[in-house]
């Protein structure tokens, strides 16, 4: 397990917290692997109503720890952390409320597609360089940026690479409400008990009929992991995989 995922519940809800401040949160195999644990583990517990993801003040994810992608880049093996968190996330059949507080990058943004309830601070910039590191984009995020954003916001998201902040996000339909840093864990918190209280199955229906059909979902997962492997290997993303560790 990952010492940087540190799992609570605080009665019928299920947090999970990513805890690597001193890298902003970025996500290493062992945290994806953690995190798909977690989220089993609370979709299965019938005590539990509601999950919870949160990340430390001022971070909620650089994204996937860029080390590791170097370390595919270089011949390593990739492994299937990343597709089983996927996985995990979107095939999860209870409500997630997700808060979110500064940085979010790649993965610490698309994420937040799959969330049903994003809480998120006025200093928050969502953010997904993927082509930029010379990648493709990932989570599904091809298919559900452009239904959520529509199709030119997330075409600046995810192809320019524009950052789009908490106001701008409300907006646009990405995130449920701005609040404060001081009162982010209130507000998720008090959306979450709320949901935990709810009529289960009546919670349920109402969320697949919501969500659509998850397989859609997995199969442009599996789509976009095949041209990320490629990408990952490929001169363009080696390059500025060195020039982010080397610090330029
Ligand atoms: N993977 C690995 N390490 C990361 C990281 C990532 N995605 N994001 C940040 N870090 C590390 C930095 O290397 C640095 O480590 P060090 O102190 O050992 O040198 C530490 O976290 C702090 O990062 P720093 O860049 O100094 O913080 P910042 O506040 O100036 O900038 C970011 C924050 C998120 C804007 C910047 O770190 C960044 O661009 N990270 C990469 C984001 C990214 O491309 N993610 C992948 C998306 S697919």
């Amino acid at each position: 397990m990952s010492a940087h995922i540190r799992v609570e519940r605080d009665g019928a809800v299920r947090v999970v917290r990513l805890e690597r401040p001193e890298k902003k949160n970025a996500i290493d195999r062992a945290m994806y692997a953690a995190l798909s644990v977690a989220l089993a583990e609370g979709d299965e517990d019938e005590t539990i109503g509601c999950h919870v993801i949160l990340g430390v003040p001022g971070a909620f994810s650089a994204g996937n720890d860029l080390a590791d992608f170097l370390a595919v880049a270089e011949g390593g093996e990739g492994g299937t952390e990343v597709f089983d968190f996927l996985t995990a996330l979107v095939t999860c059949r209870k409500p997630i409320v997700s808060g979110v507080d500064g940085i979010a990058v790649g993965i610490g943004t698309t994420m937040h597609l799959h969330c049903d309830l994003t809480f998120a601070t006025p200093r928050t910039v969502f953010n997904t360089p993927f082509v930029d590191l010379g990648l493709v984009p990932e989570a599904g995020s091809s298919l559900l940026a452009p239904r959520v954003l529509g199709p030119q916001r997330a075409f600046a998201l995810l192809a320019l690479g524009d950052g789009i902040g908490a106001a701008d996000a409300l907006a646009a339909g990405l995130i449920h409400r701005v609040v404060e840093p001081a009162e982010l864990e209130e507000a998720v918190f008090s959306a979450a008990h709320a949901l935990a209280a709810k009529p289960r199955q009546a919670l349920r229906i109402t969320r697949d009929l919501l969500r659509g059909p998850r397989e859609e979902i997995l199969a442009r997962i599996r789509e976009e992991a095949e041209h990320f492997r490629g990408r990952l290997v490929s001169d363009e993303a080696r390059a500025a995989f060195h020039s982010f560790m080397n610090g330029r």
